[in-house]
């Protein structure tokens, strides 16, 4: 079977990660989670001050950018990537509440996009990878073989992400986690560069009606007609 580029874009908390996981785990392909990059970074110009000096002037931030090394590293243990920047493990950092306020306003930046855009692209040259973000079928691989779209109502996001956190005992309220979830949806759709949208070769599922093994059923069912044809 040859390998392709499997791009999923979709709405925070729509289960894009889940879905992707899963499907790089069954056809052994790499798993690349664009959001841990934007986060990244985003814990990257907290650190710096970014926010509150000069550093805001985007041309100053850039030149620590450029520099940084970004790696992914697969945790059999936990079926999960770990996320290193220059060889520091930030998996869990850039899970914290004010990475996920701050980091959509990062994304929004055309300079940070195009230096991420780029190592994405790079990341797929030898395709059998799976790839989730806001832009990916759009803007990093619109050649991509297969792409998804994921939705789901707010509300089940909003608890699926509430959930989460509070497994990892983070202090959080289920209105707070929503108003943030709203306020990147708008974000994400509304930004001039690379919005988040889909086009007419997406796949849209709706994860608030179709659950995963219903999800890799379809998909795998769609892999193995585009095998055939
Ligand atoms: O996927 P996750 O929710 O971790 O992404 C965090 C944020 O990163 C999104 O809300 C969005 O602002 C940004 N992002 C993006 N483009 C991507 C992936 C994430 O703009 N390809």
């Amino acid at each position: 079977m040859n390998k392709i580029i499997i791009a999923i874009d979709g709405y925070s908390s729509s289960g894009k990660s889940t879905l992707a996981k899963a499907i790089s785990k069954k056809l052994k392909y790499k798993y690349i989670d664009t959001g841990s990059m934007y986060r990244g970074i985003t814990l990257l110009a907290i650190q710096k001050k970014m926010f509150n000096s000069d550093l805001w002037n985007v041309s100053n931030f850039i030149p620590f950018l450029k520099k940084i090394n970004f790696k992914f590293k697969w945790n059999k243990k936990f079926n999960k990537t770990n996320i290193f920047i220059n060889k520091e493990n930030i998996q869990s950092k850039i899970r914290s509440i004010e990475v996920t306020k701050k980091v959509s306003l990062i994304a929004r930046i055309p300079e940070i996009r195009e230096i991420l855009t780029t190592m994405q692209k790079n990341m797929g040259k030898k395709k059998g990878i799976v790839m989730d973000g806001r832009d990916i079928g759009l803007s990093v691989f619109p050649k991509s073989e297969l792409k998804i779209f994921m939705k789901g109502s707010i509300d089940i996001r909003s608890y699926r992400r509430y959930k989460e956190l509070k497994k990892k005992g983070i202090k959080i309220t289920y209105d707070e986690v929503k108003k943030n979830i709203i306020y990147r949806d708008i974000m994400d759709t509304s930004r001039h560069i690379s919005p988040l949208k889909k086009s007419s070769d997406y796949i849209e599922i709706d994860s608030t009606f179709i659950n995963i093994e219903e999800q890799l059923n379809l998909i795998f069912q769609l892999i193995n007609n585009k095998n055939k044809s």
